[in-house]
């Protein structure tokens, strides 16, 4: 008769005795207890907890075991591994903190630090400046008018009174585009718009053009081939000299403040007449030339800066572009908006409009008026 075999002890199953389960869970703890770090733990959690360890593969053994043995040995492992599992959360949690707290003084962030370490840029002053100048005749009723960069040869001169040998001519040194026979040029002047909106509109007409001009001239710090100007156009029934001068000085005035006025010298343009050179009060030592008993740096000492120029629009250029000046009149003006942004901010180089760095732009160029 053969019953259970009570004996039953293969060295197979040597895991699930008692000195083998505690030495597996005290290698685990002591394993547990000296991981440094989360990744050391979880190297430790595969060790001795994971399906390969010591207590798993004991764990696995148990049903190779005679049945009364069973019930001793699974509660052996199950407590072992209980504990094994307690000490690892119990760890992990541990660390968890300890790695939060290093993290929090690690990565300490001083709130005091600027933040914006990426420049945003600004738009280009010369943009910023002429809204502001169209914005200052939008206020007053007028329009803005705009041309384009490459204008007909016509419109740029010979609408404007410059004739084929006009000696005027050869003071705007021009861009021709080729073919030259073809007649285009880079516009000289913004003055072509002043022809392009008497034929195509009729007065009464208020308009200011903002625009690119190109003149072969060098490029240094007072001069560049490139610039831009603003021109005005007021054609209308009755107008006179002293509109100008009114316009011009309210100009004067929103652009550099209160009480900078504007006076004429007598001179010449051959699309007005008569013409005047503008000068503006000069802002920073309203007029005195001096500055904190030295001569005033802007102005030279003159106590004026030239500004631009300007007249009454010549019946001639009236009659070129339709308008009919027996019963019209008008005034006309031009200036440079980089001269004018160069002596309103103080900037020296007339290059440093050009160059693109960004810091200059932000300096000026946010501005909104
Ligand atoms: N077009 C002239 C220039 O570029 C500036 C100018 C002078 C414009 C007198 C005008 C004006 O409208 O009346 O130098």
């Amino acid at each position: 008769m053969s019953g259970p075999n009570t004996d039953y002890d293969p060295v197979e199953v040597n895991a699930v005795q008692p000195e083998e389960v505690e030495a597996a869970r005290d290698a685990a703890l002591a394993a547990i207890a000296a991981a440094g770090d989360l990744e050391e733990l979880k190297q430790v959690r595969i060790d001795h907890a994971g399906d390969r360890s010591p207590l798993a593969l004991a764990n696995r053994e148990i049903g190779a075991l005679p049945p009364h043995g069973r019930k001793e040995a699974g509660q052996r492992i199950g407590q072992a591994r209980g504990a094994v599992n307690q000490a690892l959360a119990a760890r992990q949690s541990e660390l968890e903190a300890e790695a939060e707290t290093r993290m929090l003084v690690e990565e300490t962030v001083d709130v005091t630090l600027p933040t914006d370490r990426t420049p945003a840029g600004a738009r280009h002053p010369i943009t910023t400046g002429s809204e502001l100048i169209a914005d200052i005749f939008v206020a007053m009723g007028w329009e803005v008018a705009e041309g384009p960069a490459i204008e007909a040869e016509w419109l740029n001169f010979d609408a404007l009174n410059l004739g084929p040998d006009h000696p005027a001519r050869t003071m705007q040194d021009t861009f021709w585009t080729e073919p030259e026979d073809h007649g285009l040029v880079l516009r000289t002047h913004t003055s072509p718009v002043q022809a392009r909106t008497m034929l195509s509109r009729t007065p009464p007409i208020y308009v200011v053009c903002p625009g690119r001009v190109f003149r072969t001239d060098e490029y240094d710090a007072t001069h560049s081939p490139v610039f831009h100007q603003v021109e005005g156009l007021a054609v209308d029934e009755g107008i006179t000299m002293a509109h100008l001068k009114g316009t011009l000085d309210h100009f004067a005035a929103q652009m550099f403040g209160e009480g900078i006025t504007t006076r004429f010298r007598p001179s010449y343009f051959p699309f007005t007449e008569p013409s005047a050179e503008v000068d503006l009060v000069c802002f920073v030592c309203r007029g005195a030339g001096v500055l904190d008993g030295a001569t005033c740096r802007t102005c030279k000492g003159e106590g004026w800066i030239e500004w631009g120029g300007c007249g009454m629009v010549n019946p001639r250029v009236l009659r070129a572009c339709g308008v009919d000046p027996e019963r019209y009149t008008g005034f006309a003006f031009g200036m440079g908006i980089d001269r004018t942004l160069m002596f309103r901010h103080g900037i020296e180089d007339l290059r440093e409009l050009f160059e693109g760095d960004v810091r200059f732009t932000t300096a000026f160029g946010s501005e909104l008026g």
